[in-house]
Parts: structure tokens; C-alpha cells; sequence
């Protein structure tokens, strides 16, 4: 009775180990999470109060599939203002998230059977986004020492007759490492010379730390007519509004239209409330709010990366976004997880969901929790990992 791809699609295997925590949390156990894909801050309270203001004047209709006019036109002039590029607001379609950009990016470059480059480790939906599309995963080994992520190199050795394109991102989930401009240069240049597409996840592109903030787009321009370019972003992490599921895409003129079809079909539009909430993003205080959360997040990035070596794991990639640092663990990671979580009320999370060829050596540690907490996990995870 099951389609293929119902039965191809897998759960998230750290659901059972957040499930367990939570049982663990019931019995009375102080649980620390490590695990967490979300920031713990929430909604700024100018889009907080913009969120309700919607709700209260009515706008809680339908808005046009590609997104408020007003919001595209301020996401627009985002790109120029903080990367002096010129992109126009017809070519920014709003979404449901990142994940509905992703989801219709695919559905409107794969063909069936076609061949698409995933990075391993990689944010686990992008196999299913490209299997809703009937196109084929393929995976590209990624290495620690080169901080988790491709040159053009890597994905030229793994392109095949089938292959038509590449999904990445930078920063990454789980590696919280970015791409150097160079090698995105080269990479932009070796897609072009093989007609192949790009789709590039720059959801965690403001949580980075050491670096300014970037973007393909300072590198490309916004994607002409023909150019096989889309960009994905999301006001998920950077601006905490993960449960108001809202995100937007930056697409070639070409594609405008069957994206404004795939999302009048399958969504008809993102949440309305959310878009005129969203506009308050741009405005100077949220903007002021949301960089004082970055900085955080990097003061919990630099504890992490002393406190845990001390601990007795070792960070060998350069973790500059996001909220993850991607270790090797001690022992089967799977094992370890459930270990660590038992003996010290610790919840990181084991690779296997974001990694097949090493995930059960690795794993991932989220500082999306207080520096307090994070503080106490190191103390638990030196004594857990020093026990006796
Ligand atoms: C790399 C990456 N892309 C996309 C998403 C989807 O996020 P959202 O749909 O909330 O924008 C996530 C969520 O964790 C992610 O880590």
C-alpha cells in the first residue's frame, strides 16, 4: 500500500535518545540538552509584538504565493544593504521555512533520475527533498581536516553521468563549518562549465563568528535568466522565529513562475501572521537584539571549543557558524550518547542521522543552551569521560 518513497523516507534516530532524556526529565533527573537545533532565545520582541498587531488587525487572510510584496522588498533590500548586492524583490519568493524553499528548489531543478550531490555529513532532509523530486542522492565524503566541506575537486570526483547539480550549505548543520569564498568560487565555476545546478543552504549565514557574514551571492550576483543558481535562507535561526515557519528563496528570473506554481499548489502561501511579523526583522532594534545573540553565540562557541578538548574530546575542524561543533566520539557514538546521557544527564546527539559513511563515529554538540548550562555539561562530561 505504501508509496516508495513513504517507505524510503527515515525517522530521525535522535528522536528515540530526546525521547529517552525527556523520560529521564520525568523521573526527576536534570537533563542538560546539547542536542537542541533551535536557538533558545525565541521571537524578538518587536516581531513578537508585530506578530500579535497581525493577528489582532485581521491580516490573517491568503497573501500572494510568492510572499507579501512588502516582505520580499525588505529581504531584497537585506542583500544590499549587508552585501552590496543587487538582487530584485521579484526574484525573492517567500516560504513556509527553509524547508519549503529546499522542497520546491528541488522540485523545480531534478528531473527523475537525476543525480544530485549531497554532502556527507549533511543536514539529513536534503535526501528526501531530493527523492520527493525522484532524483537519486549522491553522497560526497567530507573529511575533518578539511573542516567538513567540499572544494569543486571533491564534487568532480564524485559527479556522474546522471548527476545534474549540488545542494550545500555554509554554515552547515551538522558541521557548523562554512565554505571558503575561494573554493565556493571555484565551485560556482566547475557547475557552470558542467550545466549543473547549485542550490546553497544559507540558513545559519548571520550566526557566524570570526568571519562577516556572506553570501554566493556576493561571489555570482543574483542568479540571471538560464543560471541554475537558488539561494535558501530562513528567519528560523538567526532571528529565532523557528515555530512561526518562515524562510525565502532567491531564485533566477526563469524560475519565478514555476516556483510561484509548486508553492500556489502545494502551500498556497507561508503563514500570514509570520510575513508581517517578519518585516519588523529589518528594523534597526531587532536588528541590534539579534546581533547581541550572535555574540553570545560565539562566547558559548569559544567556551565550547576550549571546554571540550578539556573534557577528553577533541575539536580537530574550525566550527565558525552556526550553533554545532562535529566531533569523533570516544566509542560507537549511538552507544556513547545513550551512555553519556544515562551516566551524566548529558544530551548530545550521535551522527548516524546526518552522516551514513561515519556517522557512528561522530557526533554533534549544540551551544544553542545558557553558558551557565554549558558550563555544568563540560563538568559532567570531564567527570563522565574520566570516570573510573
Ligand atoms: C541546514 C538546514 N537547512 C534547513 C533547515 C530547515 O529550517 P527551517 O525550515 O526552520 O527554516 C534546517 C533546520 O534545522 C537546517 O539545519
Amino acid at each position: 500500500m505504501l508509496s516508495h518513497l513513504a517507505k524510503l523516507i527515515e525517522p530521525f534516530h535522535v528522536m528515540e535518545l530526546v525521547k529517552q532524556a525527556d523520560l529521564l526529565e520525568q523521573q526527576g533527573r536534570s537533563i542538560i540538552h546539547l542536542s537542541i537545533g533551535e536557538p533558545d532565545f525565541g521571537v524578538p520582541e518587536p516581531v513578537l509584538q508585530a506578530h500579535q498587531r497581525a493577528l489582532r488587525d485581521g491580516k490573517t487572510r491568503y497573501t500572494p504565493a510568492l510572499g507579501l510584496p512588502a516582505l520580499r522588498e525588505a529581504v531584497a533590500h537585506h542583500y544590499l544593504h549587508t552585501f552590496h548586492v543587487k538582487v530584485p524583490a521579484e526574484q525573492v519568493v517567500i516560504t513556509a521555512g527553509g524547508s519549503a524553499a529546499l522542497l520546491y528548489a528541488c522540485l523545480a531543478l531534478i528531473n527523475p533520475e537525476q543525480g544530485v550531490l549531497l554532502t556527507d555529513p549533511g543536514y539529513p532532509c536534503n535526501k528526501t527533498f531530493v527523492m520527493a523530486a525522484q532524483g537519486i542522492p549522491q553522497f560526497v565524503p567530507l573529511e575533518e581536516h578539511k573542516n567538513f566541506q567540499p572544494a569543486w575537486s571533491d564534487l568532480a570526483q564524485h559527479w556522474q553521468s546522471n548527476t545534474a547539480g549540488a545542494v550545500l550549505a555554509t554554515p552547515s548543520n551538522p558541521t557548523g563549518t562554512q565554505i571558503d569564498p575561494k573554493a565556493m568560487q571555484g565551485i560556482l565555476a566547475g557547475l557552470a562549465a558542467r550545466r549543473g545546478f547549485l542550490i546553497v543552504d544559507e540558513i545559519y549565514q548571520s550566526l557566524c563568528y570570526g568571519t562577516p557574514a556572506r553570501s554566493v551571492l556576493q561571489l555570482s550576483g543574483a542568479p540571471s535568466t538560464g543560471q541554475a543558481l537558488v539561494v535558501i535562507n530562513s528567519f528560523s535561526k538567526y532571528f529565532g522565529m523557528t515555530g512561526l515557519r518562515l524562510g525565502w528563496m532567491v531564485v533566477p528570473p526563469d524560475l519565478v513562475a514555476p516556483v510561484e506554481r509548486l508553492a500556489q499548489n502545494l502551500s498556497i502561501c507561508p503563514s500570514a501572521p509570520a510575513q508581517w511579523a517578519a518585516l519588523a526583522c529589518f528594523e534597526p532594534d531587532t536588528l541590534s537584539l539579534c546581533e547581541l545573540r550572535r555574540q553570545e553565540f560565539e562566547r558559548r562557541r569559544d567556551f565550547m571549543l576550549k571546554a571540550l578538548p578539556k573534557a577528553g574530546i577533541a575539536v580537530n575542524s574550525s566550527p565558525d557558524g552556526a550553533f554545532y561543533l562535529y566531533t569523533q566520539s570516544p566509542y560507537n557514538s549511538d552507544q556513547y550518547c545513550k551512555d553519556l546521557l544515562e551516566g551524566a544527564g548529558v544530551c548530545a546527539i550521535p551522527g548516524k542521522d546526518f552522516s551514513r559513511m561515519h556517522g557512528a563515529n561522530m557526533m554533534r554538540w549544540s551551544y544553542a543552551n545558557a553558558l551557565d548550562r554549558l558550563e555544568e555539561a563540560m563538568h559532567r562530561l570531564q567527570q563522565f569521560n574520566t570516570r573510573a
